[in-house]
């Protein structure tokens, strides 16, 4: 049986990846900073439950070697803030942003590969707007490039351990509930009618291209782009 470890796990894209491979047989441990999501979370899924913040190097590198050999390692953390034009972007907001994906992405990367399995796969999650021509986008594109840009150096420095990401376009998850419902309800609407396939991505389709780079044993240095077309109408 596989052993599995979503950091992010809790919500959104990393709570249907952990439904999926629960169903398919593994042994998922999902992980979170919030109780109250984690409990939730563990009220749809047969997973073990772990409160862990990826940005804590000793804290993640002690959870892994509990639970090794880990055979995948999925980071689906997610961060807000460093949107904007550049003229009115608060550098502060943007390094925040960072702090809240870009280094903890690399923190758990980090400690927990002592604890990977020889053959393990990574997986980590980018964004459309790290090569898309979308206005406003200049800090959270740069900061999904950076998580992107591990992939290939990474899959190089790690072999036999494969390395990859998915890059997804719009994704409705817990992620838009900052934005109040209506607002959320009529962006969703209007990228939708933009986009080639004429849908915004529901976190299960893009738990499937997760689990499928997290799972095939000759894909490796991938970035797989599921965005539904977005960078095609940016
Ligand atoms: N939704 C979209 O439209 C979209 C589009 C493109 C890319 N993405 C990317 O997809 C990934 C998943 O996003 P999502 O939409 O599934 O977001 P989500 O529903 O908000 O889930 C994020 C998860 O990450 C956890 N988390 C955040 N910071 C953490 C930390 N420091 N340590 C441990 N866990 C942490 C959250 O739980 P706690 O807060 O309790 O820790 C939660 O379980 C992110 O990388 C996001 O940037 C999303």
């Amino acid at each position: 049986m596989a052993t599995t470890l979503i950091v992010g796990g809790t919500s959104g894209i990393g709570l249907a990846v952990s439904q999926q491979l629960s169903r398919s047989g593994d042994e998922v441990h999902i992980a979170g900073r919030s109780r109250k999501r984690l409990e939730r979370a563990l009220a749809t899924v047969d997973a073990r439950g772990h409160l862990l913040d990826g940005s804590e190097s000793a804290a993640v590198e002690a959870l892994a070697r509990s639970i090794a050999p880990l055979d995948r390692l999925v980071i689906t953390l997610a961060g807000s803030g460093g949107t904007g034009p550049l003229a009115g972007v608060e550098i502060g907001d943007l390094r925040r942003a960072f702090d809240e994906k870009y280094w903890p992405t690399v923190t758990v990367m980090q400690a927990a590969l002592p604890a990977l399995a020889e053959r393990a796969s990574v997986t980590l999650v980018g964004a459309v707007t790290a090569r898309a021509a979308m206005p406003g986008t200049a800090g959270i594109g740069s900061l999904n490039a950076a998580v992107e840009g591990l992939v290939q150096p990474l899959a190089a420095e790690l072999a036999p351990i494969r390395v990859n990401a998915v890059s997804p376009g719009y994704v409705d998850t817990p992620w838009w509930d900052g934005f109040p419902a209506a607002q959320r309800d009529a962006f969703f609407a209007q990228a939708a009618a933009a986009l080639p396939t004429g849908r915004i991505a529901t976190a299960s389709d893009i738990a499937e291209a997760i689990v499928l780079l997290a799972t095939n044993p000759n894909i490796t240095g991938t970035v797989l782009v599921a965005d539904g077309g977005a960078r095609l109408t940016a």
